[in-house]
């Protein structure tokens, strides 16, 4: 795998979002904790430094070992690592007195420095820190101010080691992603040739190599990661491929079948088994949300496991693990919290002893996009919004039966169905109905009813982390109500969730 730029990470909320840009500019880039450097530094060209929740005058603070790295290949400290920069070299870095948050402007610009090549004066930058650079190192050179940092910008003398102050990464910074690429392809001389059809090319060459004649299996879901994966290695290895795909009774409506369907036509070798009744009967009486996460999880394994020994000889496991979740696993600063368990098939490799083979495991979202494009998949299916694991079980708030999972997969069809009729589904990153756990009172005809009230969710967001509701327009929030009320028997009322996340999430189990 070609590799080009190292990220060294020492904790920022920011550190994806500059491996992101830096793939913006078609250039490939990997992120690494501060305190693993690789051992073979050849393979990259240029070293950026991330930011980071610390202060350098901490005790505790993250420090790097930069030796094999500073004045010997082209670096870049971004925040943190550019204060680091400072006091490892002697210059001084103070808690500041100034404000030192939010929008900032250029100034004193150094015009001669490749850094600001085609960057003018004035120009926005976005300052997020609590300590200031005071004083430089003896052999470095401030190259750029703004209104209330001194030393927004600097070099080193005779060496292509740089520091900002500011967030190139984030998008209120301008003319951040110029500084970016000034700094790797005018500085560093990084070609930018990191494209879908390449990486096609690279990893369907590696998995040849790897896998070579043994089987391979993989577990389909109807998402964009498990398609793009198993096109990409059906492509390496044709017919050795076994994809297994599980109705567990509680995907959308004909979702099954439609998806099945999909998948044959693209010359997948596909074994659809209908599970339902299995794990239905693991949902019984289970109420509790992450009780479900689990039954769920372990009912997939099972039948899984059952399924894939049907295949003789299988060695390899393939998954559509992406980056995201790959950093969060090495992050410095652990694992986050759990909030709910969402991997719910994490515990599959080891149990079924199988090797694992994850072709998209340095891949961004968008990017696993990109590559399904450029594998020739449809539109439709890259552009399906996420659904999680678990199904419809999570959106109903009470134990799962069959009769609610019909309920609710008629009313999620009617939202989605009229989303993508008024053109809105595109817009919306996620939209969904959960059944709640409650009857009101209506009245149809002369009749009184008491039956269930169900909440459609639809939310913006860019990768699921936070999310805001989307302002849907008030006539068709109205059509889709009065079409769920008059067809769906057992509702007779409909709310819309104006919730963001945080504080709420996104599903409500
Ligand atoms: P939350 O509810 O945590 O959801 O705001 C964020 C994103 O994750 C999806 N989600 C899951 N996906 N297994 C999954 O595969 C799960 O258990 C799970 N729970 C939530 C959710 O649909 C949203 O896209």
């Amino acid at each position: 795998m070609q590799k080009n730029i190292l990220i060294l990470d020492f904790g920022s909320q920011y550190t994806q979002l500059i491996a992101r840009r830096v793939r913006e500019l078609n250039i490939y880039c990997e992120i690494k904790p501060f305190n693993k450097i690789p051992e073979d530094l050849s393979v990259f060209k240029a070293v950026i430094l991330s930011g980071s929740p610390f202060s350098v005058r901490n005790a505790e603070a993250p420090i790097p070992d930069l030796s094999r790295i500073k004045g010997k290949m082209p670096l870049l400290g971004v925040c943190y690592g550019a204060q680091h920069l400072v006091q490892a070299k002697g210059g001084k870095v103070e808690a500041s007195n100034t404000r030192e948050f939010g929008r900032a402007h250029l100034q004193d610009i150094n015009h001669e420095n490749p850094l600001f090549d085609g960057i003018h004066t004035g120009s926005q930058v976005w300052m997020s820190h609590s300590d200031s650079i005071k004083s430089l190192p003896e052999n470095a050179h401030r190259i750029a101010s703004t209104e209330d940092v001194e030393m927004a910008a600097f070099q080193f003398d005779n060496e292509d080691t740089y520091g900002i102050q500011f967030h190139p990464e984030v998008y209120h910074t301008t003319d951040g992603l110029k500084l970016l690429e000034n700094f790797l392809v005018k500085i560093a001389h990084v070609p930018q040739d990191w494209t879908p059809a390449k990486f096609v090319d690279l990893t369907v060459d590696e998995l040849k190599k790897t896998i070579g004649n043994e089987k391979v299996v993989l577990g389909l879901s109807g998402g964009v990661d498990s398609t793009v994966a198993a096109v990409l290695l059906h492509k390496a290895i044709g017919k050795n491929l076994y994809c297994i795909f599980v109705n567990n009774g509680l995907l959308r409506k004909y979702e099954f079948e439609d998806v099945l369907d999909q998948y044959k036509g693209m010359g997948l070798n596909v074994k659809g088994v209908d599970a339902s009744k299995r794990f239905y009967a693991a949902l019984k009486d289970v109420k509790d949300p992450e009780l479900k996460r689990k039954r769920i999880g372990n009912a997939f394994i099972e039948v899984f496991d059952d399924e894939a020994h049907q295949i003789e000889d299988v060695t390899y496991l393939a998954q559509g693990t992406i980056y995201p979740d790959v950093i969060e696993s090495v992050s410095v600063n652990g694992p986050s919290v759990t909030i709910k368990s969402h991997h719910n098939v994490g515990g599959l490799p080891e149990y079924m002893k199988l090797k694992v083979v994850e072709p998209l495991r340095m891949l961004f979202k968008d990017e696993v996009r990109r590559v399904g494009k450029e594998l020739g998949i449809s539109p439709l299916l890259l552009g399906r919004h996420p659904f999680p694991g678990p199904g419809l079980a999570i959106r109903i708030l009470e134990d799962v039966t069959p009769e609610k999972v019909d309920i609710l997969q008629q009313v999620d069809h009617i939202f989605i169905q009229a989303l993508r009729e008024w053109d809105l589904y595109d817009k919306v990153w996620q939209a969904g109905a959960m059944l709640l756990p409650v009857h009101s009172v209506g009245v149809m005809g002369d009749e009184r009813t008491y039956e269930k009230v169900v909440a459609l969710r639809a939310v913006e967001s860019t990768d699921g982390m936070t999310a805001d509701w989307v302002d849907l327009p008030y006539k068709f929030l109205q059509k889709v109500s009065n079409k769920i009320i008059n067809q769906v028997k057992g509702v007779n009322r409909v709310v819309y969730d104006i919730s963001s996340k945080p504080p709420s999430t996104i599903e409500w189990e």
